[in-house]
């Protein structure tokens, strides 16, 4: 079996974060959303991967991914240019995948189990696809599925405006190479894109099977700023104590908290976990949970929580940032004001803050 990672796109929901790079490389957790699906192919056994890559910046994907040894898989960039719909991606990659089955992953999902137990069984069943399904809030927001009594797929809309069922499609889909001919015989939709949900409901309309599963872990699409944060949470909660740091004299550290190589805390800091420090970072604030910091950033004073610092930056205030999402090169500072205690942020890389 193969594995298709879908990277293109533009990101404009993730904007500013996204006029310097990819979406699938903003970091949860400080490692980027694509490591993520790499991760999970690899543990289901597959190792032959392509990369789908658009037009916004696809170099920093492959200087990121490289050519997939650190990962222990091979990896193939495919160039899909402009974001002309999911099905459109997977057209591009016909060669890459011949005649074998495969798993489609959206590059901005996350998935708390890994998808083993629904690559298993799926190359000698009889089905055509197999999909993965989660309730939501809003299901208009995603593609929707509709089941029979017998729990099977009779329907499938994307974004519908009045969604006929709360069963939202996962981005992870896996399909036998029959898919190529569907997707030949769909047009594009309402919003100019050949979506991969029509080609599904190709499927349906042509008698193939459609395999369903359930998804009972948590799963994320991280394509809007408060997704990026609660999966950074959700991740969060799963991480490992550790420091390869220096922790001074002084410092009280409450819970899990992770500080890797080169990175300094302060005498008198409070670090309260779950917590991920990157790189050579010197941290003298407080921390509160749910925060990662990235590489090469600097905190003085005040307090973060809750929040993701991609790296390169500087935090030097008295005040309390919360539930933030903080771009690469960012320098937020404080010179002599008092205001209100708490501020949101959600600002791109190369930013500057005087507050
Ligand atoms: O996250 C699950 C949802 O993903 C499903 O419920 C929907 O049925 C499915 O259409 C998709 O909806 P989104 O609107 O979230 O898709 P988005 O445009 O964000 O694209 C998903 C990923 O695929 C993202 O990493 C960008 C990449 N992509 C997207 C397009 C349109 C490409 O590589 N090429 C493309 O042409």
């Amino acid at each position: 079996m193969k594995g298709l990672i879908l990277s293109g796109g533009h990101g404009t929901r993730l904007r500013p974060l996204t006029h310097t790079g990819p979406k699938q490389l903003i970091p949860i957790a400080n490692k980027p959303v694509l490591f993520y699906a790499i991760e999970d192919l690899k543990e289901a056994g597959i190792t032959d991967i392509g990369i789908i890559l658009g037009t916004n910046m696809p170099e920093k994907v492959k200087e990121a991914v490289g050519d997939g040894s650190k990962f222990d898989v091979e990896i193939t960039y495919i160039m899909q240019g402009e974001p002309k719909g999911l099905a459109h991606a997977v057209s591009v990659a016909h060669d890459f995948v011949g005649n074998e089955p495969f798993v489609m992953y959206l590059g901005d999902n996350i998935l708390k189990s890994g998808i083993n137990e629904f690559v298993e069984g799926f190359e000698e069943s009889e089905f055509d696809a197999r999909i993965l399904l989660q309730k939501v809030d809003e299901p208009e927001r995603f593609g929707v599925a509709e089941l029979n009594e017998k729990g099977e797929v009779t329907h499938l809309v994307e974004k519908p405006n009045e969604p006929k069922s709360d069963l939202a499609l996962v981005g992870i889909y896996l399909f036998k190479s029959t898919i190529f001919e569907a997707i030949k015989k769909i047009k594009p939709s309402w919003r100019g894109e050949l979506e991969i949900t029509d080609a599904i409901q190709e499927f349906l309309n042509s008698q193939k099977k459609v395999d369903s599963h359930i998804v009972k872990g948590w799963w994320k699409d991280t394509g809007k700023p408060e997704d990026v944060l609660e999966a950074n949470h959700l991740i969060l909660d799963w991480l490992e104590a550790s420091n390869k740091g220096k922790i001074e004299d002084g410092v009280k550290i409450h819970g899990r908290v992770n500080i890797d190589t080169g990175s300094v805390i302060r005498k008198g800091s409070v670090i309260r976990g779950p917590v991920i420090i990157g790189k050579n970072c010197e941290i003298d604030a407080y921390i509160g949970p749910y925060t990662a910091i990235g590489d090469n950033t600097r905190i003085i004073g005040g307090e973060i929580e809750s929040s993701i610092v991609v790296g390169d930056s500087l935090i030097e205030c008295e005040k309390k940032i919360v539930d933030s999402l903080i771009g690469n090169h960012s320098c937020i500072v404080s010179i002599g004001n008092r205001l209100p205690k708490g501020y949101r942020f959600v600002i791109g890389e190369n930013s500057f803050v005087n507050l």
